[in-house]
């Protein structure tokens, strides 16, 4: 069997939950989703959780619960999935990338600080591969600016920085979680946001469903029990109630799905850093990292990273390169055309590969991976 780069992890539990909702009266719109957004909340340590249909979703809603729309700048990192940037272009407003740091990999607040205009409005930091960013110091930026946070965590959930989960920290307005199947829990497709905000909160319970309300205080009459009121253009962002089991019943397990991850990193981190020519992401001791991925970087002066690419691709093994540059990507041209280089940004795709990281991965799976990786660079012409 080919050892894929992230799996999701389900049992006989998940099952379990998922039959019960089954059997129940709710498939939507029912207990289930409450209970998962009151465990995600307590979980992150934050006010509120709404759930959405996917973590896309999840960061269009928290651009427009934010005011984000036509004319504005939001700045993000290139080194993402191009859904970070194209919430951006959702909301009517032009995505702009800050470089990243060299050794984090995570987008840099010295580098933030350069792309702010006058019409900046949002920062989207993404927590790669599930290492918080300087969160401190973005703040600080985006207080300076008046601007608002909206972390991309759909990599980070568990992480944290010093004793504070992302999602329930004092540093961004709005978290954004993605529970797609290679993420630490699934729900199949799924994603939620987090705030201590009531208005944002309220704001996307209401985008998230059509737009419709049926608060007295806010209604401009009412005709009876059923009546309701659309004030908003919304949407159908809903997460099911057997989506919703799903995650309650995965979320138990959040903390042996993080040990799990946690382990397998500390082996590769053993077993290749004195090789030469590779690198990995450098850690603060604040930041506990939730190691959605892990990445290797091969010095592209050094490796032939296509190579080894399709060289662990012959031995059973399907590593995946994360990312394709957000700036690189032809859609983004027109607004990130005019920008220049993003040098650290452009180095760091040259040489990452991502190893495989969920928590099924055998000790025998992660011996072949690191005997594969070292047998290439032993027998590499430019090694
Ligand atoms: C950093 C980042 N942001 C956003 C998303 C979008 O999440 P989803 O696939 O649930 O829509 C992903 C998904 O892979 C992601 O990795």
């Amino acid at each position: 069997m080919i050892i894929p780069y992230g799996k999701q992890y389900l049992d006989e539990t998940d099952i379990e939950a998922v039959v019960g909702v089954l059997k129940g009266n709710w498939l939507t719109q029912g207990p289930m989703v409450e209970a998962f957004e009151t465990a995600l909340a307590h979980y992150c340590g934050a006010k509120f959780a709404i759930a959405v249909s996917n973590g896309t979703v999840a960061l269009h809603l928290a651009c427009l619960a934010a005011g984000v729309g036509s004319g504005d700048e939001g700045i993000t990192s290139p080194i993402t999935f191009i859904a970070s940037a194209n919430c951006l272009v959702y909301a009517g407003a032009k995505p702009v990338f800050a470089d990243i740091q060299s050794n984090t990999w995570n987008i840099s607040p010295n580098e933030i600080e350069k792309q702010i205009t006058s019409k900046t409005k949002v920062i989207i930091p993404v927590h790669f591969a599930g290492l918080p960013c300087d969160m401190t110091a973005i703040r600080n930026i985006a207080d300076r600016h008046q601007l608002i946070v909206i972390e991309d965590a759909c990599h980070a959930l568990g992480a944290r920085i010093g004793s504070q989960r992302i999602g329930g920290t004092d540093t961004a307005d709005l978290v954004c979680f993605s529970f797609h199947p290679v993420k630490h829990i699934t729900t199949g497709e799924g994603g939620a946001i987090l705030t201590d905000n009531e208005e944002y909160a309220n704001k996307i319970r209401m985008l998230r469903h059509h737009g419709i309300t049926k608060d007295p205080a806010v209604l401009t009459r009412i005709d009876g029990p059923w009546y309701y009121e659309a004030h908003i253009t919304g949407y159908n962002a809903r997460l099911s109630d057997i989506q919703c089991a799903i995650g309650c019943s995965q979320l138990k397990k959040i903390d042996t799905f993080l040990l799990r991850r946690k382990e397998i990193a500390e082996r590769y981190l053993r077993e290749l850093k004195n090789m030469p020519g590779l690198s990995f992401q450098s850690v603060q001791p604040v930041f506990d990292h939730a190691y959605h991925l892990f990445v290797a970087h091969f010095d592209p002066a050094r490796y032939d990273r296509l190579g080894m690419f399709e060289y662990l691709k012959k031995n059973g093994i399907a590593p995946q390169i994360h990312y394709v540059p957000a700036h690189h990507q032809p859609v983004m041209k027109k607004y990130a055309g005019k920008q220049g280089s993003l040098p650290n940004a452009d180095h760091y795709y040259e040489g990452c590969i991502s190893l495989p990281m969920f928590p099924s991965l055998t000790t025998d799976q992660q011996s072949k991976v690191i005997d594969t990786i070292k047998a290439y660079c032993h027998g590499s012409s430019i090694c």
